[in-house]
């Protein structure tokens, strides 16, 4: 506990005057707070609205919690973010605030001292991801190798088939965004110019023929990637990655 008593005394500090406004107390889950992610807003919203925010801990009494419910807000490296509160009018600003553009721009432009970073960008593709896990994860396997296969190397058995500028499906489980980039990888290079989802991406166009057999699959398929790929253990290079 003694750790929020910093933020109480600070903040009582900066009231005006009249101190005739209740305290808005916001609850921090332990994975925001050790990050600093709550830190850092908080005192950017106030300075923009004087609205003064006091941080306590998971499940103090407080007037609005960042959880993993509510009105979501940003997405973390594991998990997405949202807000709730009791309807106090200062609580939906600092709501407003979250998703406007000066508080999107203000979440992604903080790095954690471990460089953990967040999105404020919570997108149709993005949710896709979060349902991914539930695909089928031997099918998932199947179909890396026959689809994928051909340039990256997908486990023991396909080793010696991969190409090898291509990076191993471990090197990119590897990635603390690898779901992210999984479930894009059709809008990621070189995929686009050779690959078709159903229902995703537009067709070929007709005067840019794939150069290569085309990589064909549906959304279904992505899935079931996504689902044996969460349980594959990265690879180890001893070094943060980097693609070029
Ligand atoms: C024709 C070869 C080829 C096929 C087939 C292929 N890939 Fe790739 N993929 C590549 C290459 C080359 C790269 C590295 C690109 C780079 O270094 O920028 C890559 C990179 C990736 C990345 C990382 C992209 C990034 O920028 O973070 C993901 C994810 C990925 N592939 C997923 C897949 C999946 C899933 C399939 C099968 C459904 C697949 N790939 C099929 C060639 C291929």
């Amino acid at each position: 506990m003694r750790r929020w008593i910093g933020a109480v005394v600070c903040t009582v500090g900066l009231l005006p005057g009249a101190l005739t406004a209740e305290e808005l107390r916001l609850s921090v889950p332990e994975a925001l707070e050790v990050s600093g992610l709550a830190q850092y807003l908080v005192p950017r919203f106030s300075l923009k609205t004087s609205v003064r925010i006091t941080r306590v801990g998971p499940g103090e009494a407080s007037e609005m919690q960042l959880t993993s419910g509510g009105t979501a807000v940003f997405q973390g490296p594991a998990q997405r973010w949202g807000l709730e509160h009791n309807g106090d009018p200062r609580a939906v600003r600092f709501l407003d605030w979250l998703r406007s553009d000066v508080g999107k721009r203000t979440i992604e432009s903080f790095t954690a001292q471990d460089g953990t970073t967040y999105s404020a960008e919570l997108t149709a593709a993005k949710v896709e991801i979060e349902v991914s896990f539930d695909g089928d994860s031997v099918r998932g396997e199947k179909l890396s190798l026959s689809l994928c296969g051909r340039c990256h190397v997908i486990n023991e058995s396909n080793r010696m088939n991969g190409m090898g500028s291509t990076p191993s499906f471990r090197v990119l489980r590897g990635f603390s965004d690898w779901d992210r980039r999984f479930a894009n990888f059709h809008l990621l290079n070189p995929h686009p110019s050779f690959t078709q989802i159903d229902g995703v991406t537009d067709p070929f166009d007709p005067s840019l023929p794939p150069p290569i057999v085309p990589v064909e699959l549906t959304v279904d398929d992505l899935e079931a990637i996504l689902a044996y790929m969460s349980g594959v253990s990265p690879a180890d290079l001893g070094a943060p990655l980097q693609l070029q």
